[in-house]
């Protein structure tokens, strides 16, 4: 018997949780989200706030019903860089979630 009534509510990846209050912080991401429709594209969205507090599932749940809401024309993909140390490896560590080979270091981060 598990100690645990549903352990998979302790996932990170579990989007499909009722988020509490962060209904204004959502509503700025949702008008950055709408903006891309319209050709707005920030380079960096920047979003901060004490750890556990909502940072990264508000924006990837945001991100992922705006993809839904978009019907393809937006794609949104995490990618978590906390263990990557050098700009390189946060680099291949973007092209492999985009599709694309892993390469070596001495292409550098121009070649990726
Ligand atoms: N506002 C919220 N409403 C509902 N659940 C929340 C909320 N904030 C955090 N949680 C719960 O806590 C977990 C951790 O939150 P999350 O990873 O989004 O925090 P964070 O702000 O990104 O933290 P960190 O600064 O450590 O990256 C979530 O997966 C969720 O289960
Ligand atoms: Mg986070």
């Amino acid at each position: 018997m598990s100690l645990f009534k549903d352990k998979g509510a302790l996932s990170l990846d579990r989007l499909s949780v009722e988020i509490i209050g962060r209904t204004e912080e959502a509503k700025r991401l949702d008008k950055i989200l709408e903006g891309t429709s319209q050709g707005f594209l920030p380079k960096v969205i920047s979003v901060f706030g004490p750890p556990g507090s909502g940072k990264t599932l508000v924006t990837r749940k945001l991100c992922k019903d705006y993809e839904i809401k978009s019907e393809g024309k937006f794609k949104s993909i995490y990618v978590n860089i906390g263990g990557n140390r050098t700009v390189f490896s946060v680099a291949n560590k973007l092209l492999a979630a985009l599709g694309g080979e892993p390469q070596l270091s001495r292409i550098g981060v121009n070649g990726i």
